[in-house]
């Protein structure tokens, strides 16, 4: 397992930037224990909702707040309002990790009664968390995607990936990776263009493909990170379809990831019948991210990739990789160095009749 130090990606050992942290749909009336960015986490969701994320341990004597079940805290419900209390001594906590209640003590609260309390977004089905080693607010939003408003379109899914003992380094250079299309996904490939665009970074590209579209048919894809975390893809295939894929850092050289698929229905609102046809369209698309997962589960580390002129721009992605790990005052500087377009000899561009129906980035 390489770690950040290894790939010489910066001064953090954690990249700044929005990381999905849970699947909505995990997070009930109890609290989870997370752990990213190697330390743990206190996730909930209060009483109106609002979804808070805490550092796990108690400002008292350090018990970790969402790690128990005999306490009768806990038992009793451990959530009141928007607040949580400790499973150990019952001191509660508001959502902006401040103690508002300790119930044996009267007079004010000590100042140091505060645990952090970290800004998180839901969206799309997913709790997303900012994360920054400076400590600043989010110089970037998370993508906006209406369809999953739309009526017409089958919400996801989330796909638990699981873990892997990699560094996600490893899965970024993928959006670089022109020369795996064919051997890992079966594609044809017509075209293929990469672009850095300060925080994004985009892959164009369109082929045949073995299972995600009939015979002659194209498979053309439009794909982004918006950061280092969160990447998405408009895919126009059997079906209209938008993917997502997330990873999020463990500890340093181990990652977390999610998969999930968006699809459009023929039909003004989805029946019954297309959230089926969803959910074998998604299986498929998760089984095509499973060939990537294949090789990373089981890869040693390309601290040094023996890259040739055909490869596709890695150490252009490598290098915007970088960004999010050194401070964000040079974020401009080191975005110079990448913004631009990238193509490979041996494949053309994006055909001009392609880029003329418009991109997402
Ligand atoms: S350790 Fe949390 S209230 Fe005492
Ligand atoms: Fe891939």
């Amino acid at each position: 397992m390489a770690k950040t130090e290894d790939y010489n990606l910066g001064e953090f050992t954690f990249p700044r930037g929005w990381f999905m942290i849970a699947d909505s749909q995990e997070l009930q009336d109890k609290p989870l224990a997370l752990k990213f960015f190697g330390r743990d986490f206190a996730l909930y969701r209060g009483e109106s909702g609002r979804v808070v994320l805490l550092d796990a341990y108690c400002a008292h004597m350090g018990t970790h707040i969402a790690k128990n079940t005999t306490s009768f805290v806990v038992m009793d419900g451990q959530i009141e309002g928007d607040s949580i209390r400790c499973p150990y001594h019952a001191w509660r906590y508001g959502p902006d990790g401040k103690c508002d209640d300790i119930p044996y003590h009267d007079g004010p609260i000590p100042e140091a009664a505060c645990i952090k309390s970290w800004q998180v977004e839901e969206k799309y089905g997913c709790i997303f968390v900012w994360h920054d080693p400076e400590d600043g607010a989010p110089d970037y939003d998370l993508p906006d995607m209406p369809e999953w408003d739309d009526p017409a379109w089958v919400r996801w899914q989330i796909d638990h990936m699981g873990e892997l003992d990699t560094h996600p380094k490893e899965i970024i250079d993928n959006i670089a990776d022109i020369a795996h299309l064919g051997p890992i996904h079966g594609s044809t490939l017509e075209y293929f263009e990469s672009e850095f665009r300060g925080h994004i970074a985009i892959q164009r590209q369109g082929g045949g493909h073995k299972t995600l579209v009939t015979s002659n048919a194209l498979l053309e894809t439009d794909t982004w990170y918006t950061g280092p975390g969160v990447l998405m893809s408009t895919v126009k295939g059997l079906y209209d379809a938008l993917m997502l894929i997330t990873h999020t850092p463990v500890e340093d050289g181990r990652v977390k990831v999610w998969h999930a698929l968006l699809v459009k229905s023929d039909n003004e609102k989805a029946t019954e019948a297309d959230i089926e046809t969803a959910r074998g369209y998604q299986e498929m698309s998760c089984q095509a991210f499973w060939q990537d997962f294949d090789v990373w589960s089981a890869k040693r580390p390309a601290v040094q990739i023996l890259q040739l002129k055909n490869d596709g721009p890695f150490h252009k992605a490598r290098e915007w990789y970088r960004q999010f790990y050194n401070p964000r005052a040079q974020a401009t500087e080191r975005q110079s160095k990448t913004d631009g377009v990238y193509t490979v000899d041996w494949m053309p561009a994006l055909p001009e009749a392609v880029a003329a129906q418009g991109h997402r980035y």
